[in-house]
């Protein structure tokens, strides 16, 4: 039995409270969901800035009633302290996700994003003290690796920051080693690399590649790729970044605590085939999917060329084994975006 398989038979036995920030959002969301179903009570927070209520509603149609009874949502912004100390009052675990997102949000709003991912990650890390939880996970950024150009990434060896981005998800990991040593809390930090799946958001102008992809591809367009297509990412099924959390949150090993680790699969995919293999997937849909060619353009300011994970520290520390790899994780994805697509298009 798998050390996640183990974990889940124990936590269905044993109820605990969840604060999941950014709860509304994208792998928030799915947090909420696997927690529910493990018969956890979960306090979420979320401000709406990028998640959403639709989130929340697949949410609640997953997961039975009696689950959704043991969820609470408070709508509130981690900028304010006492929405952060009221909705982590009693709880044992948190998951800390609500950030904004996005390397060129953070180029083009970089106060924004400082106040969101800074300011905010400390008041939600003061009030999980405050509230003396056992275990403060959080989502910390494979961008953290900026400039260093060795591969696979290792996590001690980092470069410099490429974007303000970067540069906030570097501090949280600084806060939490910080808070760590001064206050003897036990923090875990997650360097996703890349997550992709059901939910994610395909609109507006800092979508993930994936679900942007996916909604052009999906209504017959063409989508753009920045650059040649042959930079690469070690893209990451919501699935494993799911695991990696629950893993983090409930470890007993003390080597594993006060640490950072690579979340992802440890393989590398490159955009081109990336796109060639969500046009085969969609072409399945839709037939004209599969004479669609992507536009390419200029690279993006602040994209690193290459990103690998070595995942062998999370998996001697904490027992991950990511269970989908990238192209059974876009399997499961494409028939998430084709279903909302049959919905939005029978809804007129
Ligand atoms: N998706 C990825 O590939 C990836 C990679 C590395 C790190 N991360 C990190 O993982 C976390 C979750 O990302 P996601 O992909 O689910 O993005 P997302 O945008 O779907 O989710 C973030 C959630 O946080 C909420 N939020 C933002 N600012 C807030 C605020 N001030 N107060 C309260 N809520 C706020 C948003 O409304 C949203 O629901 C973020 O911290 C992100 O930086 C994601």
């Amino acid at each position: 039995m798998s050390a996640y398989d183990a974990l889940k038979d124990r936590l269905a036995q044993h109820q605990s409270v969840w604060l999941v920030t950014g709860a509304a959002g994208f792998i928030g969301s799915h947090l909420v969901e696997t927690l529910l179903g493990l018969q956890q009570k979960v306090v979420g927070l979320d401000n709406f800035s990028t998640g959403s209520a639709a989130n929340l509603e697949s949410v609640r149609q997953a997961v039975n009633a009696e689950a959704w009874s043991r969820f609470r949502f408070v709508e509130g912004d981690i900028r304010d302290p006492a929405a952060c100390q009221e909705v982590a009052r009693g709880v044992d675990y948190v998951l800390h996700q609500a950030a904004l997102g996005s390397v060129p949000r953070s180029i083009a709003d970089p106060v924004l994003t400082n106040q969101c991912n800074i300011d905010g990650f400390l008041n939600v890390l003061v009030a999980a003290r405050d509230a003396g939880v056992k275990r403060f996970v959080y989502a910390a950024s494979s961008s953290t690796y900026g400039d260093h150009p060795d591969l696979p990434k290792v996590e001690e060896k980092i470069g410099k920051p490429l974007s303000p981005y970067a540069v906030t998800k570097y501090v949280n990991e600084l806060y939490a080693d910080v808070f760590a040593r001064s206050y003897g809390m036990a923090c875990i930090g997650l360097r996703y690399f890349n997550v992709f799946g059901p939910r994610q958001d395909p609109e507006g102008a800092y979508a993930a590649v994936i679900p942007r992809w996916f909604g052009s591809l999906v209504r017959g367009q063409a989508p753009q790729i920045n650059g040649d297509g042959e930079t690469s990412r070690d893209f990451c099924f919501i699935d494993n970044t799911v695991q990696a959390n629950l893993l983090a949150a409930t470890t007993d090993n003390p080597d594993a605590l006060n640490e950072v680790y690579n979340v992802a699969v440890g393989d590398r995919t490159t955009l081109n085939a990336l796109f060639l293999e969500i046009r085969s997937l969609l072409s399945g849909y839709r037939a004209e999917v599969a004479h669609i060619e992507p536009a390419y353009q200029d690279f993006r300011a602040g994209d690193v060329r290459h990103s690998q994970a070595d995942i062998s520290k999370a998996r001697t520390l904490l027992g991950y084994e990511p269970q989908q790899n990238v192209m059974e994780g876009l399997a499961l994805t494409s028939q998430w975006f084709i279903a909302a697509e049959q919905k939005s298009a029978s809804n007129g």
